[in-house]
C-alpha cells in the first residue's frame, strides 16, 4: 500500500491525488483521501483504480489545505469501498491511513467494541482511529507537550503490534498531521511553508527534494510552521532533511506508452552508470564498491536472500561468485529463509538483494540473521551486505554496507532496469572478490571488464534491431495459454526471469526450466500450442541447449531462439530467431534478458493489458 499526506497553503486534494498516482505501483485495488474542511473531515473513497477516486472527487469543491490519502493492496478484507482507507473513528473526527499490518487488531477491536466503538470495515487499520479517539478522551493537556493529538497518537501506537506506517488527521486539530513509522517506510518532504509525507519519494519529488526518511519508532508532527520528530517515549529528536538528486522528470513517461517500455530503453544508460561507479578504469584498483578493506577477510561462504526478480538476480550472482571467485554461495527466498534458516556457518557473508530496499520478507530474513549471530564470536558475527536501488531505504538503515545499483527510479511494477542493475552489482562483487582473493588473473579480469564496457552498445543494438520484429512476432501469441522458457548455466535464471515477466504482465502461464530438466517432466506438456523460448548462447552449454531444443521441436513446439548474431546454424533449428551480440557466455545474461522483457511487454501491450500495474501485484510488498 501507499500513503501520502499534505499540510500547507495549497489545495490538498490535487497534491494528494497526484502523490497517489506516483505510488499506485504499491497497490491499486482501492483508494481514498480525507481532508479537513469547514470543521469536519471529508472522506472520499473508491474501489478500483485511482481514476475512480479522481472522478468522484472532481464533483466536489474542496479547497482544504490538509489531508491524507491511501492506495491499497488488500491484506485484511476484500478490495471494497468500505475497506478502503482512510478509516475513521465512531464520531468521524479522526481519519487514519496505514501501510502494513496490525497483528493484534482482533483483540483491540473486541476491547474497543465493548467501549462502544462502532466498526464499519473488516480491516486491521480501523482499530487505529478508534484507539486514538479512546486515548484522546483520557489525554489531558500536558504542559510540556506541544500537542494533545500527538500524545494521543503516541499512546495509541504503544498498544499496536505489527509493522506499520500511519498518517493521522483530526477535525479537532485542523493544523496538525501526525505520522508514525514502525517497520514500514515513511518519508517526510520539506517545502516552503508546506510539508508532505509519503511511503516513497516519487510522491514528493515533484514538490521538493528535501526529504527526511523516518526511522522505526519515530513520530513526526507536521504543522504549517514546520516538522517536529519524536521517539515513542515522547522525546524530541534533532533531525535534518537530506537532498535527493532526483528530478521530477524521472517520474514521467516521456513519450513512451508505458513506464515499462521506457525503463527497458533506459537500460543501456543504467549499465553505463554502473560501469562508471564500479569499474574506475585503473589498473591498481580495478573495482570500487566502497566496501571496507577487510570486508572479505577469511570469507568462506556467501548466502543471499531475495524475492521475485531480485531472487533471479541472486541466482546469476551465485553463478558469478562461484565461477569467478570460487566462493560457495547459497540463494534463498526471504520468505523461506526466515522459517528454515541454514545452520550457522563461520565466516559467512549474508547478502540481501532488494531493489526497493523495503520487501518485508527479505528484511525479516536479514533481521533474523543479524539477531541470531549477535553475541557470537568473530567468525560467526553477522557480516551483512545490501544490494539495492534505494540506499535511503529501510535496508539501507539496517545494514552497514550497501552496493547502490544506480537504476534510477523504476515505476513499472515488473522490474526491468533494476534487474539489469542488480546483475551489474554482482559482476562488480564477484570480480572484486576474485581480484582481492587472487582467484583471477589480471588479464582475465581486464578481459571481462572490457567485455562489460561493450554491453551498453550491444543492448542499444537489440533495442534498435529487434524491438519491431518482436512487436510483429507477438501477433501469433496473444491467444497462447502456456509458454516454456529454457536456458542452462548462467542463463537458467534468465529463463526464470523471462517466464516471470510474461506471467506478471500478460497473465499467460509460463515456466522457466534448466533446459536439461525438460525431459524429466515438463516435456509432457509440449505440443504445437506450447511455444518454447530457448536461450542458446555460445559457450559450454550451447550444444546441450540445442539438443534440448530439438527435443522440444520434435514434440511440435514452436521454437523461439535467443541466440548469437554469429550463429549460422540457429536458423535451421529455431522457428523464430532473436539474435543478440556475440559475447562470451559469462556476460550474456545482460543481453539475453532484453528480448525476453520485450516479448513479455509486447504480448501484454498487444492484449491491451495494464502493463505498468498488473492485477494483484504491487511493486514493493511491505508485508510478510
Ligand atoms: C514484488 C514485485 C516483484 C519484485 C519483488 C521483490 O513482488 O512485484 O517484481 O521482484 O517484489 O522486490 P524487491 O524490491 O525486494 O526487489
Amino acid at each position: 500500500c501507499g500513503i501520502v499526506g499534505y499540510i500547507g497553503t495549497q489545495a490538498a486534494t490535487e497534491i494528494l491525488l497526484s502523490g497517489l498516482e506516483k505510488l499506485e505501483y504499491r497497490g491499486y485495488d482501492s483508494a481514498g483521501i480525507a481532508t479537513i474542511w469547514e470543521g469536519d473531515i471529508s472522506c472520499v473513497r473508491a474501489k478500483g483504480k485511482l481514476l475512480n477516486l479522481r472522478s468522484k472527487l472532481e464533483q466536489i469543491e474542496n479547497p482544504a489545505q490538509i489531508g491524507i490519502g491511501h492506495t491499497r493492496w488488500a491484506t485484511h478484507g476484500k478490495p471494497e469501498e468500505h475497506n478502503a482507507h482512510p478509516h475513521m473513528d465512531t464520531a468521524l473526527r479522526i481519519a487514519v491511513v496505514q501501510n502494513g499490518i496490525i497483528e493484534n487488531y482482533r483483540e483491540l477491536r473486541e476491547q474497543l467494541k465493548k467501549l462502544g466503538h462502532e466498526f464499519r470495515s473488516e480491516t486491521d487499520t480501523e482499530v487505529i482511529p478508534h484507539l486514538i479517539a479512546e486515548c484522546l478522551k483520557n489525554t489531558v493537556k500536558n504542559l510540556t507537550s506541544p500537542s494533545v493529538l500527538l500524545d494521543a497518537v503516541r499512546e495509541a501506537v504503544g498498544k499496536l503490534e505489527g509493522a506499520y506506517a500511519i498518517a493521522v488527521i483530526s477535525a479537532d486539530f485542523p493544523d496538525e498531521l501526525i505520522v508514525v513509522r514502525q517497520q514500514a517506510p515513511l518519508v517526510i518532504g520539506f517545502g516552503q511553508g508546506e510539508f508532505f509525507c509519503a511511503s516513497d519519494t516519487p510522491a514528493i519529488v515533484p514538490y521538493t527534494r528535501a526529504v527526511l526518511p523516518l526511522e522505526n519508532g519515530e513520530i513526526g508532527r507536521l504543522t504549517p510552521l514546520g516538522v517536529e520528530i519524536y521517539n515513542f517515549a515522547g522525546h524530541r529528536l534533532k533531525k535534518h532533511p537530506r537532498t535527493l538528486n532526483w528530478n521530477p522528470i524521472m517520474v514521467e513517461k516521456q513519450g513512451f506508452k508505458h513506464f515499462m517500455l521506457k525503463e527497458i530503453y533506459e537500460q543501456p544508460g543504467v549499465v553505463r552508470a554502473c560501469l562508471e561507479a564500479y569499474f574506475p578504469n585503473s589498473a591498481e584498483i580495478p573495482v570500487t564498491l566502497g566496501l571496507p578493506a577487510d570486508f572479505y577477510a577469511d570469507l568462506e561462504q556467501i548466502q543471499i536472500v531475495a524475492c521475485g526478480t531480485s531472487w533471479h538476480a541472486a541466482l546469476v550472482g551465485k553463478y558469478l561468485l562461484e565461477q569467478l571467485a570460487g566462493i560457495p554461495t547459497q540463494v534463498q527466498y526471504g520468505s523461506e529463509f526466515r522459517y528454515a534458516p541454514t545452520p550457522l556457518t563461520a565466516n559467512t557473508l549474508t547478502i540481501g538483494v532488494t531493489q526497493s530496499g523495503e520487501t518485508a520478507d527479505t528484511l525479516a530474513a536479514l533481521g533474523m540473521e543479524k539477531e541470531r549471530r549477535q553475541g557470537k564470536e568473530f567468525k560467526y558475527e553477522a557480516r551483512l551486505l545490501g544490494i539495492t536501488n534505494r540506499p535511503e531505504s529501510t535496508l539501507g538503515q539496517m545494514v552497514d554496507n550497501i552496493i547502490n545499483t544506480h537504476g534510477g527510479i523504476e515505476i513499472g511494477v515488473a522490474a526491468t532496469k533494476t534487474f539489469i542493475a542488480q546483475l551489474m552489482a554482482f559482476y562488480g562483487l564477484a570480480l572484486d572478490l576474485a581480484y582481492r582473493r587472487q582467484a583471477i588473473t589480471q588479464d582475465r579480469l581486464t578481459e571481462i571488464i572490457t567485455g562489460l564496457r561493450q554491453l551498453p552498445a550491444d543492448i542499444e543494438a537489440i533495442l534498435e534491431t529487434q524491438e519491431k520484429y518482436i512487436e510483429q512476432l507477438v501477433h501469433d501469441f496473444v491467444e497462447t495459454k502456456d509458454f516454456i522458457f529454457v536456458g542452462r548455466g548462467i542463463n537458467f535464471p534468465i529463463a526464470l526471469e523471462g517466464a516471470l515477466k510474461l506471467k506478471e504482465i500478460s497473465y499467460i502461464h509460463a515456466e522457466g526450466y534448466p533446459a536439461g530438466e525438460m525431459k524429466h517432466g515438463p516435456i509432457a506438456l509440449l505440443d504445437s500450442k506450447v511455444p518454447v523460448v530457448a536461450i542458446a548462447m555460445p559457450g559450454n552449454v550451447y550444444e546441450k541447449v540445442i539438443s534440448n531444443s530439438q527435443e522440444a521441436k520434435a514434440r511440435d513446439s514452436r521454437l523461439i531462439g535467443v541466440t548469437s548474431v554469429n550463429d549460422g546454424e540457429a536458423a535451421e533449428i529455431f522457428n523464430d530467431l532473436i539474435p543478440v551480440a556475440d559475447v562470451e557466455e559469462i556476460l550474456s545474461p545482460i543481453l539475453t534478458v532484453i528480448p525476453l522483457q520485450l516479448l513479455a511487454y509486447h504480448i501484454a501491450a498487444r492484449k491491451g493489458l495494464d502493463v505498468d500495474q498488473p492485477r494483484n501485484l504491487a511493486k514493493s510488498v511491505t508485508v510478510e
